[in-house]
């Protein structure tokens, strides 16, 4: 099978990326307080089949994780291979514990599982995910289940499930979020694919998942590519939340002359409240420490240069090609890319304006308070958009995605987990089919009330010459989106001025053309958009 390979090269690989420690949602009750749902084969015995209801295939760190997981649940008896023996016996030596069924090839592997034989593969996206699923349709069986965990792009995945499919097998794309730690103890998990896979899948998946509000943070999202394509709009306003964040630290780092220590208590205290979310958790953390080697805060001896393994990217590409304005995910990914080319900013450190280093603010607490105030808008808009794309794409690939689900799956287990989807999940409960969920009424009072220092903060950054893109252009987007007549009226008239490409008029129906390089009389024409 032939893949798509990541933007930014080999990047989507699960088994290399590093996974930052995740902590279950603050309030949420542990995985032991649900009802956990049995496996409907665990308990049975067929003597042509193997024990297993569930196997895993490629065993680095989310994949062992994702396994020790599903082993330490009584409902499932686990199948482990992976390509090179020594990563199994590891495992096993590791978690005498976990009673896994090892196999150390793929006819082994097979027969150690239960029919509808299912197993999650996860190994490095792209061509190493194709070679597994070749291996594994070669020793299953029509009807058996086979799950790519990895984070794969969306259209990889409807093109894998159209084969695989065809060849009378279930495939599924599932997103996984919450990096190692959620693997081993409750990712968030975004499953695509068939509802017949879903049937025996579902309980086996609710038996791992995170637990956020007493409910398994996980849903079948919808048919073939449904789950990666959420996964990967999850990662594109991870990237816009942690770009809102690093802009609030550096304003206030600027501003009130705080160091990093002073300002993860700020962090700290700002997660008592409506932001609290795991990143602004690990950002109080990530500010805390010191660097054993110089002794400075660890964020001064770090390089400013950001790196991206693609998700981010693809999220933009996508809301590209379907038409919808993601733009603080798209800021946030530039970001990255700014920061990334030293060689650029080496000789551009030299242009004219405004100097950040002399920039001040003269009360320290309001000016904290207003970039608090600022970063809760922009997050807002960045959830707003992100909603947008995959309601965007749920109508191009006729999937019936659920925005006010996928909303309460992101509670608990992934990245982006944060107090405020709860108001989330709320405004699609109160109307499933919003158009703009920053016109549902809990958003509407917050951002009635974060508006002036929203803008303040863009305001005074823009003066002190203090990159926000991420603040500025969710501001930008809001009041386009809240303007009542855009310019866009006097880029219609241009565009119909060099290309013939014509206009509507407020007052009649029709398409019309003026002849610009004639009488300049108007004429009715062809609509050529
Ligand atoms: C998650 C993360 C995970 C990973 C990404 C982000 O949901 O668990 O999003 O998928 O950390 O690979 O990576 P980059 O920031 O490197 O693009």
């Amino acid at each position: 099978m032939s893949s798509t390979p990541s933007p930014t090269g080999p990047s989507t690989d699960q088994d290399q990326a590093p996974h930052e420690a995740t902590q279950q949602h603050e309030g949420a009750p542990q995985p032991e307080e649900v009802e956990r749902p049995t496996h409907p084969e665990a308990a049975s015995t067929n003597a042509s089949e193997g024990p297993a209801n569930i196997g895993v295939v490629g065993l680095a760190v989310m994949g062992s994780n994702l396994a020790r997981n599903l082993a330490s649940r009584e409902s499932n008896t686990v199948a482990v291979f992976n390509r090179s023996r020594s990563k199994t016996d590891e495992l096993i030596e590791a978690h005498p514990e976990a009673e896994f069924v090892p196999a150390f090839t793929y006819e082994e592997f097979a027969a150690s599982l239960q029919k509808p034989r299912t197993a999650i593969i996860m190994v490095k996206a792209g061509k190493p995910t194709d070679a597994v699923i070749d291996e594994l349709m070669r020793v299953f069986e029509p009807g058996d289940i086979i799950i790519d965990g990895g984070n794969s792009l969306f259209t990889d995945t409807i093109r894998r499930e159209k084969a695989v499919s065809e060849a009378g097998y279930n495939f599924v794309g599932m997103g996984v979020s919450g990096g190692e730690e959620g693997a081993l103890n409750g990712p968030s998990l975004m499953p695509g694919g068939p509802d017949e896979a879903w049937v025996t899948l579902g309980p086996i998946l609710k038996s791992i998942a995170a637990v956020a509000e007493g409910e398994p943070c996980v849903t079948h999202i919808g048919h073939d590519g449904a789950g990666h394509f959420v996964k990967m709009v999850h990662n594109g306003i991870e990237y816009a939340d942690m770009q809102l964040i690093a802009e609030a630290y550096d304003l206030i780092r600027r501003g009130t002359g705080k160091s990093p220590a002073e300002i993860a208590d700020i962090f700290a205290e700002w997660n008592k409240g409506e932001l609290e979310s795991y990143l602004i958790e690990i950002t109080a953390e990530v500010l805390r420490q010191t660097d054993a080697a110089t002794g400075r805060p660890l964020v001064d001896v770090i390089v400013d240069q950001a790196g991206a393994k693609g998700t981010g990217a693809w999220t933009v590409q996508t809301a590209l090609d379907l038409g919808v304005p993601v733009s603080g995910i798209a800021e946030a990914t530039f970001a990255r890319s700014l920061s990334s080319h030293r060689e650029q900013r080496d000789v551009a450190g030299g242009l004219p304006g405004p100097s950040p280093e002399d920039f001040t603010v003269d009360d320290a607490d309001a000016f904290i308070e207003q970039v608090r105030l600022a970063l809760y808008a922009s997050k807002i808009v960045a959830y707003s958009q992100g909603f947008d794309e995959i309601r965007a794409g749920a109508a191009q690939y006729d999937w019936n995605i659920d925005l006010g689900a996928v909303s309460k799956i992101w509670r608990g287990g992934c990245i982006i987990r944060a107090q405020f989807l709860n108001r989330i999940a709320d405004a699609y409960d109160a109307e499933a089919d919003l158009p703009v969920l920053l016109t549902a009424p809990y958003f509407v009072e917050a951002l009635g009330r974060t508006q002036d220092a929203w803008r303040e903060v863009v305001r005074i950054s823009s003066a002190a010459g203090i990159p926000s893109p991420a603040f500025s252009s969710s501001l930008a987007y809001y009041d386009g989106l809240r303007a009542e007549r855009l310019p866009a009226a006097l880029i219609q008239g241009q565009r119909d001025f060099f290309g013939a490409h014509t206009y509507k008029r407020i007052d009649k129906d029709g398409t019309f053309h003026t002849l610009w390089s004639g009488d300049r009389s108007e004429v009715e024409a062809e609509d050529t958009h």
